[in-house]
């Protein structure tokens, strides 16, 4: 098939740096436009951009002119890497022009006939995307530590059942975008406080665990979370402990059996951004770490280890995720590549 021409729009971020890697050998996917703030349009990509990630900028995108983000995209589709509070009304009025949105902000999701969706775990919820009335779309991503509690809370609650889950993250330096955090605020401390991340943490999950019930509506799952999230001195990588209440109190045997086994609705698609295990399970005593754990199954998988039986609910376990791909760009990229074969894109 032609490449299916995409633009990136906070291409100048950290969730937009990820797009742009991500995009650029992706074989169904050409970036043929960059944008971000009026700041940044104008110059080329290499002038508006502080690169951060490892990996050199791929070749082309530095020459490319970066535009203000109300031009006119020259694209089909739009991965939006913009703010939360901008995004809203911005990504709107993109699908309102026909184009098809992929938003990592907060400020679409949850409402009614937008889809927020893990593709492994609820793509039912696009079925929502048929009773729209105009060509565009916006899709949403849940919030970074929200995809990486959900993905092995979602096996566990299809086995069993989740009655009640608390969470406790420490969440990387990336997750609060370029330039972050003060230096002279995390060097030598972490911060016990998120702004807004803790409501998100404790909803959003709940939405994708739910049930899509028709007319753009969801309903959520029926089980409570409580979160606490921090800030650490880590550069990429949210871990979280996850503490479950789980129905029938299997055994942790079991519980390790079920998270090893789990696929995922992407599985045996050949969506190119599908990792083959969304979760992967560690014995290691002293696993996962955000350092060492963070590029599994390219960024997109999940790992879980140190599964052990709770006194208090049934089983408690530490999970460990990329928050800019799992947790961003590389979710928008594979619900987009799942859309693809839905005919929906
Ligand atoms: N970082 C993560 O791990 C993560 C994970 C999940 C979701 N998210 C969400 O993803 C979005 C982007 O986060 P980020 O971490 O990439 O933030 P960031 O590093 O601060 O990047 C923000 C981007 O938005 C652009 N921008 C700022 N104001 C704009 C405006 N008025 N109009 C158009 N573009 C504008 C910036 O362009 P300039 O360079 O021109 O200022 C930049 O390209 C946010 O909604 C965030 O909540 C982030």
């Amino acid at each position: 098939m032609d490449p299916i021409r995409a633009a990136v729009v906070g291409a100048t971020g950290t969730v937009g740096q990820r797009f742009i890697q991500l995009l650029s050998d992706h074989p169904w996917f050409e970036v043929t436009d960059l944008a971000a703030s009026e700041r940044s349009a104008g110059k080329t990509y290499a002038e508006a951009t502080q690169w951060a990630i490892d990996a050199p900028m791929p070749d082309g995108v530095g020459a490319m002119t970066v535009k203000d983000a109300g031009a006119d995209p020259d694209a089909d589709v739009v991965f939006s890497a913009i703010p939360g509070g901008l995004a809203g009304p911005m990504e709107r009025d993109y699908a309102a022009r026909g184009l098809k949105v992929f938003s990592n902000a907060r400020d679409n999701r949850r409402a009614d006939g937008i889809p927020l969706v893990i593709t492994e775990v609820n793509p039912e919820h696009f079925d929502m995307l048929e009773e729209r009335k105009t060509d565009g779309y916006v899709v949403t991503n849940g919030n970074c530590s929200g995809i990486v509690a959900t993905l092995p809370m979602h096996p566990l609650h299809e086995a069993f059942g989740i009655e009640a889950a608390h969470v406790v993250t420490m969440q990387a330096l990336s997750g609060a975008g370029w330039p972050g955090v003060p230096s002279m605020q995390i060097t030598d401390n972490l911060v016990p406080f998120i702004g807004g991340e803790e409501d998100k943490v404790e909803t959003e999950p709940l939405h994708v665990l739910g049930r899509y019930s028709g007319n753009g509506k969801v309903t959520p799952a029926a089980f409570r979370i409580s979160a606490t999230c921090t800030r650490v001195p880590v550069l990429e990588g949210h871990s979280m402990a996850l503490h479950l209440k789980l129905k029938g109190s299997p055994s942790t045997d079991d519980v390790v059996k079920t998270l090893s086994a789990y696929r995922g609705k992407t599985a045996g698609l050949g969506l190119p951004s599908a990792p083959e295990r969304p979760v992967v399970y560690t014995d290691m005593a002293d696993r996962p770490q955000p350092r060492r754990d963070r590029d599994a199954g390219k960024g997109m998988s999940v790992t879980v280890g140190r599964v052990r039986a709770d006194p208090l609910m049934t089983v408690k376990c530490f999970v460990s995720g990329s928050n800019t791909i799992r947790g961003a760009a590389g979710q928008s990229v594979l619900n987009a590549e799942y859309l693809i074969k839905k005919g929906l894109l």
